[in-house]
């Protein structure tokens, strides 16, 4: 499959996702059955893995969408930018971040240190995927999806210059 200039394969089928974010979930909703969370999705890159978590979990939790970017192309440019939309309070919360993809963990860092200044009692993270910079720099990231190595994939959320977000499978770079 091509997108503009790139060659892509499917990696991961929708199949394998869903089973996934079942499994995911339930051990979420296990973790906090006593507490009620308040899931904060990164957009853009989560938005279809958030929406498809959310539907596993049915223990009472709130949800409010952040962002910031770190991407053009297909390198991390190491420039962050900072979290924007939850601007309430988070103390005495237990937070749980929702990633689609964390790379080189330099934007799970920032999140969780912005966090951390809001009084949030606990911070944890999901990630669907987790590549193999963040492994080897143990960005701690309590729920993984799958574990990928350095490469760049695209679909279910995830872009290349803004394409591919919609495909229902994901695909990585050939
Ligand atoms: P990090 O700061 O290097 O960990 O990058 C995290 C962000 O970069 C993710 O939330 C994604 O939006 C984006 N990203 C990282 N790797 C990929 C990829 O392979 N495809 C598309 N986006 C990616």
């Amino acid at each position: 499959m091509k997108v503009k200039d790139l060659e892509f394969k499917k990696l991961i089928t929708a199949e394998r996702i869903e089973k996934k974010i079942a499994s995911l979930g339930h051990q979420i909703e296990k973790d906090y059955q006593d507490k009620v969370p308040l899931f904060l999705p990164v957009l853009n890159g989560s938005f279809m893995f958030a929406a498809d978590l959310m539907k596993v979990i049915t223990i009472p939790c709130r949800i409010s969408f952040v962002k910031i970017s770190s991407y053009a192309g297909t390198v991390s440019t190491g420039q962050l930018k900072t979290l924007i939309g939850h601007d309430e309070s988070l103390f005495g919360l237990d937070v749980v971040i929702i990633e689609d993809i964390v790379d080189t963990g330099l934007t799970l860092q920032k999140i969780m240190d912005e966090l951390k200044g809001l009084g949030a009692r606990s911070v944890e993270t999901v990630a669907l995927l987790r590549k193999s910079p963040a492994r080897e720099k143990n960005i701690e990231v309590k729920y993984v999806g799958f574990e990928l190595e350095d490469e760049f994939v695209l679909g279910y959320g995830l872009d290349y210059d803004g394409l591919g977000r919609n495909l229902k499978d994901i695909y990585r770079k050939v």
